[in-house]
C-alpha cells in the first residue's frame, strides 16, 4: 500500500481530541468525577475488554446487536463493553460475601456500540456511571438524580435548559397487566414501546404483533402512552399502586434536595434495556433537540440474572457526546476555555537566560508557564499568547534586562503589573 492512500481520518465512528476538544473533555469528566466524590460515590474500574457471554443478552435489545467482538488466538469470546453495567454486576457479585451493602461506586469508561451514525450517536463514547447497589428504597434514586444535577451545574448548565424525565416501569407493568396484557409479553412490549420516534407506530404495532397481542390490546398499549399525569395514571392504577407510591416519594424528595423544577413524569420514558424493573429516568435538553444526555434506572434482578445473590440496584449512565452538544450551543464553543499562568519570551538571545530563570522560579511556585522555545518579534509573541491556554504573558526585551523588572499583562483586561527579574 503506498504512503498516499492511508487516511488521516480515525476509523468512522471514532473520535480524535485534539488539544481543543480536551478542553470540552476534561470540563466534563471533572464535573462528573467532583458529583461522584461530593456525593459520597467510590471510584471503581476494569478493562474495556469484557466476555462476550456476559455482555449478550437474548432478550432482543438494540445495544446486543451493536457489540463490537472478536476471539482471541486462543479461541476466547471477547467484546469491547457496550455499556459498564453487566461489568459492575459481575465485579459485585464476585465479592457479594465480603462488600458491605449498600455500595455507591462510579467511574468514566469508554465505551463501545456499532451504532447508525446519527447527530450525538458514535461508535465510542466515554460514559459516566453512578451505581447505588444494595438499597431498595428510592433513597437511591434520588441520590443519583442529585448528583447528575450536580455535574450539570459544575458543567455550566442551567437548571432551566435540561428536564429529567422519570417513569416506572412497574407502573406500566401494572396498567398493562390491568388492561389484560399478560406479565409474559411486559417486557416485549417496553421495548417496542422504547423505540417510538425512532421508528414508526406501524412498525411497533407489527412488533406488537409478532409478540402475540391482538388489536385490542395494541390499542390499549397505545393509549396507555396518553397518561400525562400521575392522577391519570392512579385512576387507571389504583390509588394503592406501589409502584405509582415509588414516584410520588421520588418527587417529594426531589422537593427537599432542590430539584424538583427539573424532574417531570413521562410515561413515555421506558429505557431501551432488558433489565430496569422499575424507576427509569432520562435526561434531555428543554427544547429536546437532542438525544439523551443522560438514562438509567432500576435494575433489581440482574445480579440474579449473573448468578449472583438478590440485589436492589440503581444506577446512570451519562455520556460525553451529547452533553457537549448541548453545552456548546448553549454557552459557546470558546466556553471552555480555562485560562491559567503565563506566558513568557523574549526579544533576542541575550534575554533567553532571564526569561527562563524567571520560568523557572513561576515553575517552581507552582504556576504554570509555557516558556517560549526561541525568540520571537513583540507582535508573534503576542499573536501566540492570545492563542494559548494562559491568562497572563511576559515579554522580556534588552530594557527589561537592564531594569532587572518586566511587566506581566493580563492578557483579557491588558492590565500590567510590573515583577522584579531577580
Ligand atoms: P444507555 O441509555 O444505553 O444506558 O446509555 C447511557 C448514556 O450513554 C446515554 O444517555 C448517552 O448519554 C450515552 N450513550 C450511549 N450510547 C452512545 C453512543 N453510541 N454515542 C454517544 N453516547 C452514547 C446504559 O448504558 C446503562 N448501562 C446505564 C446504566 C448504568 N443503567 C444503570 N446503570
Amino acid at each position: 500500500m503506498s504512503a498516499t492512500s492511508l487516511s488521516f481520518d480515525p476509523p468512522r465512528g471514532m473520535r480524535d481530541f485534539y488539544p481543543e476538544d480536551m478542553r470540552w473533555r476534561n470540563r466534563v469528566f471533572d464535573a462528573w468525577r467532583e458529583a461522584s466524590v461530593n456525593y459520597g460515590f467510590q471510584p471503581y474500574d476494569a478493562c474495556v475488554v469484557e466476555s462476550l457471554d456476559l455482555l449478550q443478552r437474548k432478550s432482543g435489545e438494540e445495544v446486543s446487536e451493536q457489540i463490537y467482538h472478536f476471539e482471541d488466538k486462543s479461541g476466547r469470546k471477547l467484546a469491547l463493553r457496550p455499556e459498564m453495567t453487566p461489568t459492575l454486576a459481575r465485579m459485585i457479585a464476585a465479592r457479594q460475601g465480603q462488600l458491605g451493602f449498600p455500595v455507591k461506586w462510579f467511574t468514566v469508561a469508554q465505551c463501545f456500540r456499532y451504532e447508525r451514525m446519527t447527530r450525538g450517536r458514535k461508535r465510542e463514547h466515554y460514559q459516566w456511571n453512578m451505581d447505588i447497589v444494595g438499597e431498595e428504597s428510592v433513597s437511591a434514586e434520588i441520590e443519583i438524580l442529585a448528583a447528575a444535577a450536580a455535574a450539570l451545574h459544575a458543567m455550566g448548565m442551567p437548571a432551566d435548559a435540561y428536564r429529567i424525565r422519570v417513569n416506572n416501569r412497574a407502573l406500566l407493568a401494572e396498567l398493562l397487566a390491568a388492561s389484560g396484557i399478560a406479565p409474559k409479553h411486559h417486557a416485549a412490549v417496553f421495548l417496542a414501546l422504547d423505540k417510538r420516534g425512532k421508528i414508526s407506530d406501524d412498525e411497533i404495532t407489527a412488533l406488537l404483533c409478532a409478540e402475540g397481542l391482538d388489536s385490542a390490546a395494541i390499542g390499549k398499549t397505545f393509549e396507555l402512552l396518553g397518561v400525562e399525569t400521575l392522577d391519570q395514571a392512579a385512576a387507571l392504577a389504583g390509588p394503592a399502586s406501589p409502584a405509582l407510591a415509588a414516584l410520588r416519594e421520588l418527587f417529594a424528595l426531589a422537593d427537599i434536595y432542590g430539584i424538583a423544577d427539573r424532574l417531570v413524569f413521562d410515561i413515555a420514558v421506558i429505557r431501551g434495556l432488558a433489565y430496569y424493573t422499575g424507576i427509569v429516568f432520562e435526561a434531555f435538553d428543554t427544547q429536546r433537540r437532542f438525544r439523551a444526555i443522560f438514562g438509567g434506572g432500576r435494575y433489581d434482578s440482574l445480579l440474579t440474572t449473573i448468578g449472583g445473590a438478590p440485589t436492589p440496584a440503581v444506577g446512570l449512565g451519562f455520556g460525553d457526546v451529547v452533553v457537549v452538544e448541548v453545552l456548546k450551543e448553549l454557552l459557546g464553543e470558546a466556553a471552555a476555555a480555562d485560562k491559567r499562568g503565563v506566558v513568557i519570551g523574549y526579544m533576542f538571545p541575550e534575554q533567553r537566560e532571564a526569561a527562563t530563570r524567571l520560568a523557572r522560579s513561576l515553575r517552581e511556585q507552582g504556576e504554570r508557564v509555557d516558556l517560549m522555545l526561541a525568540r520571537l518579534k513583540p507582535k508573534q509573541f503576542f499573536a501566540r499568547a492570545s492563542a494559548s491556554d494562559a491568562a497572563d504573558a511576559i515579554f522580556i526585551g534588552p530594557d527589561d534586562v537592564a531594569a532587572c523588572s518586566a511587566k506581566r499583562k493580563d492578557l483579557a483586561t491588558r492590565e500590567e503589573t510590573v515583577i522584579a527579574l531577580a
